[in-house]
């Protein structure tokens, strides 16, 4: 990249890094919300807002020239097309990404601390940033299943949604609050539902769920057990943050019989940097990995795999646990990838 080019680069990241900033802004403070009712100028929406004019007209001013709002004759506008992204209960809504992001500024002091001292940075330090958002416990997910869950994700594997139908025992491993389980139990009302998370404040919230071929118990994926037998194990972005990946992997091949499947969902990236070169969503990724997933896993004294742990990697891993047959499947959204693995 030339020199001047590469001036524009960073200029483009910084604006982003401030746009992010003030979209949570927007949806603390019910921006977004009040502008999807329609064009306005910056006084009337500050009034559908309650809030105040002269800091509604600076925030427009970076939504405008960001590309974010259009302004027409004095009416800034928050195009549908572009609203779908920051609001609604979709898949397509990034929001508790963003929101995510912006969390992450809260523990930068302890993560440069562990730079220079070693360690990580507790989940428990996260607590109110995290936990109220519900980022890392499903809202980003929730939406993803609702719609691609069926057919997207299960119908990748070929036959797999005939065995769910026909009725087979089911584990998700790491459930969260639960959100894929609330899909497929009533998908697949033959099919019997155990859900498994170390954290007993998301299983309560996954119990409300309420399906009668749904259950959600708390347990330490390390210490499964092969009593009852599953059909399939599914691991929805649970197993690269594990402390003991290896155990666990190895855990997940011992609780099923040779006609089993492990149903993986991880991210879709290289376990060597210079092959992520390129691609768009890896520097977003490898940051997400290093604030939180790998210095989560570091305090803890784990395995600190991260989230770019890769395919190569994953494989390798894979494979010391006792699978003999991984396919590595495309997924309806590309920073994720399907491991089919079979004994
Ligand atoms: C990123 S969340 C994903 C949640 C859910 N699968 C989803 O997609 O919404 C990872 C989950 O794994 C759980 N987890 C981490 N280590 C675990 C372990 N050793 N045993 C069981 N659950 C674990 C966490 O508590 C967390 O709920």
């Amino acid at each position: 990249m030339e020199e001047k080019d590469f001036a524009a680069h960073l200029t483009a990241t910084m604006t982003g890094s401030a746009l992010t900033m003030l979209i949570g802004v927007g949806h603390r403070t019910g921006l977004f919300e009040a502008a999807a009712r329609g064009p306005a100028t910056s006084g009337e929406l500050a009034g559908r807002a309650g809030l105040q004019e002269r800091y509604v007209r600076e925030w427009l001013g970076a939504m405008v020239t960001g590309g974010i709002f259009t302004l027409e004759a004095g009416q800034y506008a928050f195009p549908p097309e572009h609203a779908k992204f920051l609001l609604g209960e979709t898949a397509s809504n990034l929001m508790p990404s963003l929101l995510t992001l912006s969390a992450f500024t809260g523990i930068l002091p302890d993560l440069e601390r562990a730079f220079a001292e070693g360690g990580g940075v507790p989940r428990s330090a996260y607590g109110p940033h995290l936990e109220t958002l519900g980022a890392k416990t499903g809202d980003s997910w929730k939406h993803v299943y609702r719609e691609h869950l069926v057919d997207g994700f299960f119908g990748a594997v070929p036959g797999l949604k005939e065995r769910l139908t026909a009725g087979a025992r089911v584990l998700d491993l790491g459930c969260g609050t639960g959100n894929a389980i609330a899909v497929a139990a009533r998908a697949f009302p033959a099919s019997r539902f155990t859900g498994l998370d170390i954290n007993p404040g998301v299983v309560e919230q996954a119990k409300e769920i309420g399906l009668p071929n749904a259950e959600f118990v708390v347990g330490d994926a390390a210490e499964l057990t092969a009593d009852p037998p599953y059909d399939v194990i599914t691991a929805f972005d649970a197993i690269h943050d594990q402390d003991r990946p290896d155990v666990v992997l190895r855990r997940i091949r011992e609780a099923l019989h040779e006609d089993s499947l492990f149903f993986m969902v991880d991210t879709n990236f290289s376990s060597h940097v210079a092959k992520n070169v390129g691609n768009p969503l890896a520097a977003l990724c490898y940051s997400i990995s290093l604030m939180y997933c790998t210095t989560t896993s570091l305090a803890e004294g784990g395995a600190a795999l991260g989230a770019m742990w890769g395919t190569e990697t994953a494989r390798e891993m894979l494979a010391d646990a006792g699978f003999g047959h991984v396919d590595v499947l495309g997924s309806p959204r590309p920073q994720n990838c399907i491991y089919a693995c079979r004994p």
